[in-house]
């Protein structure tokens, strides 16, 4: 028991000093694990540490506006995010006077909210029995349990049925819910990536399924290899009307891709 143990953890002792993993609370862990979706752990740790001096409680990001929240997101791409930040901070100062809630039916109905933030506040913020299931932890359970089900929202579910029934991941409750959600995602970044699976240096070796079966490159299932999405090209003119040290530039409405963002005059 205590080698299986030390199969899932010890990688993560490498990666400890990743900034959101000093000083935690579940306000840090929502704040790191929003900006970490689609953007990649060196980019957020260029920025978590900044944002949480500026904002270090979750009150203090409640009260600004959606143009302040987009001016500090910038370089972490992805704007729609930072919209979910602020309404779920919004969200959670109003209805639970600044507390996130450590329960997954409640953080599910906070706007902003989704499935994945929550399981990671739950797992990762209170260390509390959930997989965080991004795309890191899906590849390597998927390989580790040899689970052969087409990649996306069917082998998340699947994955999440088989650990709520007790199938899968099952070290979790000697592990912990926080090292063993972190030590997989290190795992999945590091090791057993989605371009190559470094198989001989991988502290889950000993019982992979997939390597046993000789699927490492198989698994997650991919039915249908993605076809090469067709490319656009876009041919813009942009208008630079200055006037001394002003330019002039529009805000992006709703319905516009980059919404809420400021543009100079672009015509295609
Ligand atoms: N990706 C998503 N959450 C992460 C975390 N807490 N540590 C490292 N990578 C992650």
């Amino acid at each position: 028991m205590e080698n299986k143990i030390k199969q899932w953890t010890s990688f993560k002792d490498t990666n400890k000093e990743l900034p959101w993993r000093l000083n935690r609370s579940l306000y840090t862990t929502l704040v790191s694990e929003i900006m970490l979706q689609q953007t990649t752990v060196s980019t957020v740790k260029n920025h978590f540490p900044r944002f949480i001096e500026k904002y270090p409680r979750l009150a203090d990001l409640a009260q600004i506006d959606e143009q302040q929240m987009l001016k500090e997101w910038k370089g972490l791409g992805y704007y729609r995010r930072a919209r979910n930040l602020l309404n779920a901070a919004k969200s959670i100062q109003a209805k639970y006077n600044g507390a996130i809630p450590v329960n997954y039916d409640q953080l599910i109905e906070i706007n902003g909210i989704g499935p994945y933030t929550a399981n990671a506040i739950l797992a990762i913020g209170a260390d509390q029995k959930a997989l965080a299931l991004d795309a890191n932890l899906e590849r390597v359970l998927a390989r580790y349990y040899g689970v052969k089900v087409e990649k996306g929202l069917k082998l998340q579910r699947e994955l999440q049925s088989l650990f709520s029934r007790g199938v899968i991941a099952t070290e979790i409750e000697a592990v912990g819910a926080r090292d063993f959600n972190e030590g997989v995602m290190d795992i999945g970044r590091n090791i057993c990536t989605a371009r190559k699976a470094y198989c001989e240096i991988c502290p889950l070796k000993t019982n992979c399924s997939a390597l046993e079966q000789s699927l490492v490159d198989d698994l997650p299932l991919q039915l249908e290899k993605k076809k090469e999405k067709k490319k656009a090209e876009l041919h813009l003119v942009r208008v630079i009307v200055r006037k001394g040290y002003q330019v002039l530039a529009y805000k992006k409405s709703s319905d516009e891709w980059l919404s809420g963002q400021f543009e100079v005059p672009s015509f295609s």
